[in-house]
């Protein structure tokens, strides 16, 4: 429970956000420890998994996304980097990584050039297993009231990574065959 209370200490002032974000970080928590305990060809941390993905989307309040009462100045796919220096300066190492390792299917320095977006230009993609594990899981579900902890179906997910480019949906789906083939 301290990734919930962890999280909570930044939320205390905005409730609206926080039951949108605890309701969307446990669906996504669900199904990366579901996918952890499934994966035979690596160890893999499940605890952490689980605290990670709690904390995966801490950074959203100093960023701009009125319809999740989140009111920054930072552009919203900006997220996991503000997350990531949140947790780095509590000393969360590890976990700073999920953060800033989780959008899409990681930001490459060609995504953050393009989008001329205010982080610094480093190579953002998820490498070990459990920031895999993550940043896959969390395609799954979006934070649409209503429907926070609906999975989508893996072929409206494919059909989200296309719009972005085939180049992210074949990053998508070699995480997917990763994922789901112990
Ligand atoms: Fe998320």
């Amino acid at each position: 429970m301290w990734a919930e209370t962890f999280l909570e200490r930044f939320y205390k002032q905005n409730r609206y956000t926080y039951n949108i974000l605890l309701t969307h970080s446990m669906a996504v928590a669900e199904k990366s420890v579901k996918i952890a305990q499934g994966i035979r060809f690596t160890t893999v941390d499940v605890e952490f998994v689980y605290n990670a993905a709690i904390l995966h989307d801490i950074g959203i309040f100093m960023t701009r996304a009125e319809r999740l009462g989140c009111y920054g100045r930072y552009p919203y796919i900006t997220h996991g980097y503000w997350g990531y220096r949140l947790l780095q300066s509590e000393g969360l190492i590890k976990y700073a990584r999920i953060c800033q390792t989780h959008v899409g299917v990681g930001l490459t320095i060609d995504d953050i050039k393009t989008m001329s977006l205010p982080i610094p230009l480093v190579d953002m993609i998820p490498l070990s297993i459990e920031e895999k594990i993550i940043c896959y899981a969390d395609k799954f579900f979006t934070k649409k009231q209503g429907n926070l902890a609906k999975e989508l179906p893996l072929e409206k997910v494919r059909g989200q990574m296309m719009s972005y480019g085939k180049e992210k949906l074949l990053r998508f789906d070699e995480l997917h065959n990763l994922l789901n083939c112990s």
